[in-house]
């Protein structure tokens, strides 16, 4: 069988070791009907280039056709002595064109610009499922902070309570590392957009094949301008590859937010059952599965980037087998989001919030004391002293127990007194509230009531034109 390929000059077939090593169809099979979309425009360039007659080409046609059916109903599938896909399909055009036409498809082309080509049409499909599950994935963030109104919970840093933020505001804050995610795709796409096709083996072809109208038929809308990056860059495929990344690492961020705020302890966030699951020795437990697997797989995702990048550093530039290994990564990296994703959207879109308890706790921890600092300021006290001011009146309250808005108006008068006359002083309840908090950061991209319903115009306004 290997005299298909290469048998010319080689006295025997590979060994046994070999053939079971270099054997990439049980990966690779999932580029067939790319490979015989190129195929089918690869034969009508040869007919072009007058190497196939109009009469050979018609044939050559009707046999691929032949071949996807028989692909598409298994009837036709790789067998142990095939080497990659390409290898298979040869053998199944052979079988179905005879040898005299089916051999003549393989001239002025060789794996190297196919693999490279088939890399970047499945990549590219496979991109546009992916920024449609994603946009859905936004959607339903956005519509749960619609429906999360004026609703205020703590903002934290560092973990610890740090102002009072609208519980839109939190939520939207993760609806944009995905837009961005997903304007990366469309970003990558217009750079993916070349078709390697023509580039041979390395150094183009002797046929007068015109890769331009195979790219086009193709799907794509340029050709490479060199032939040897067009065969041995993979530096697209690795773009891929952080961008599925990236977007496992932002969604893991959301999960470790979801896990935290549906333990017993924060109870900010009940899941929906049909996206939790159960423990088969504890019968109370409800677990959020989906948001650790998402944490979990993110660490798969970024794996896959690493270890592509590190095949492909130091690499000599034109084709090596090295190069082979770049479809296993992203491969693993789109089955990962295609299953992952989905389930991910549904969890978030029916996850119910208690929003007594965010509003109960979004003024705690003294999450109020930038208010009387920023409060002091508009009645002219210097910033660095509106600080201390306001963190004394955070250390009376913490050594008695309360919070802030505990404090007597006698308290407010004394720790004021070198800065504000004294029935001034107790005016400064009027920003005690979570409310009055949130209303007042309303400048530009701020948690305001206000600025947050013109964030959500924004997010949706952005979905529309990507
Ligand atoms: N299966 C190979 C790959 O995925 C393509 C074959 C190229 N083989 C070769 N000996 N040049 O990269």
């Amino acid at each position: 069988e290997h005299l298909a390929l290469w048998g010319g000059r080689f006295t025997s077939g590979p060994s046994p070791e070999l053939a079971r090593l270099s054997k990439s169809t049980q990966f690779d099979w999932r580029l067939a009907d790319d490979d015989i979309a190129g195929s089918r425009a690869h034969a009508r360039a040869l007919g072009r280039a007058g190497l196939l007659t109009a009469d050979e080409l018609q044939r050559m046609e009707d046999a691929l056709d032949e071949l996807q059916r028989r692909v598409d109903s298994g009837a036709f599938a790789p067998i142990e002595d095939d080497e990659d896909e390409a290898t298979a399909l040869e053998r199944g055009l052979l079988a179905i064109a005879g040898d005299e036409l089916g051999g003549k498809l393989r001239a002025g082309r060789s794996r190297n610009d196919q693999i490279a080509c088939l890399i970047r049409m499945w990549l590219r499909r496979h991109s546009r499922i992916i920024a449609k599950l994603l946009l859905s994935l936004a959607n339903a963030l956005i519509e749960q902070s619609v429906a999360a109104g004026r609703t205020v919970m703590p903002g934290r840093t560092h973990m610890q309570h740090a102002q009072p933020v609208l519980l839109a505001h939190q939520l939207m804050a993760h609806v944009w590392p995905i837009l961005r995610d997903v304007q990366r795709l469309a970003d990558w796409d217009k750079r993916i957009d070349a078709s390697p096709y023509g580039s041979g083996a390395l150094a183009g072809n002797t046929l007068g094949l015109e890769p331009v109208a195979v790219a086009r038929e193709l799907g794509f809308s340029n050709v490479t301008a060199n032939s040897i990056d067009g065969t041995a860059s993979r530096d697209l495929v690795a773009e891929f590859a952080f961008i599925a990344a990236m977007t496992g690492v932002d969604i893991s961020r959301l999960s470790e937010e979801i896990i935290i705020w549906n333990t017993q302890e924060f109870a900010f966030v009940k899941l929906d059952d049909a996206y939790s699951t159960g423990s088969s020795i504890m019968p109370q437990k409800k677990n959020p599965d989906i948001a650790e697997l998402a944490r979990g797989k993110s660490g798969r995702l970024i794996g896959d980037l690493t270890g592509l990048l590190a095949t492909l550093k130091g690499l000599p530039t034109a084709y090596a087998r090295d190069l082979q290994e770049d479809k296993e990564a992203v491969f693993d990296q789109v089955d990962t989001l295609e299953v992952l994703l989905p389930a991910f959207a549904g969890m978030v879109a029916t996850m119910r919030f208690d929003h007594d308890r965010l509003e109960a706790e979004a003024p705690t921890g003294f999450a109020l004391a930038t208010d009387i600092a920023e409060w002091l300021v508009k009645h002219g006290v210097p910033f660095r002293h509106a600080h201390e001011l306001s963190g004394a009146c955070v250390k009376i309250a913490e050594g008695r127990g309360q919070e802030l808005w505990d404090l007597t108006d006698e308290d407010f008068v004394d720790v004021f007194k070198d800065f504000l006359p004294a029935d001034l002083a107790p005016q400064v309840r009027e920003v005690l509230s979570t409310e009055g908090s949130v209303s007042a950061r309303n400048g530009k991209g701020g948690t305001s009531p206000l600025r947050v319903r013109e964030q959500i115009v924004a997010a949706k306004t952005s979905i529309e034109t990507l």
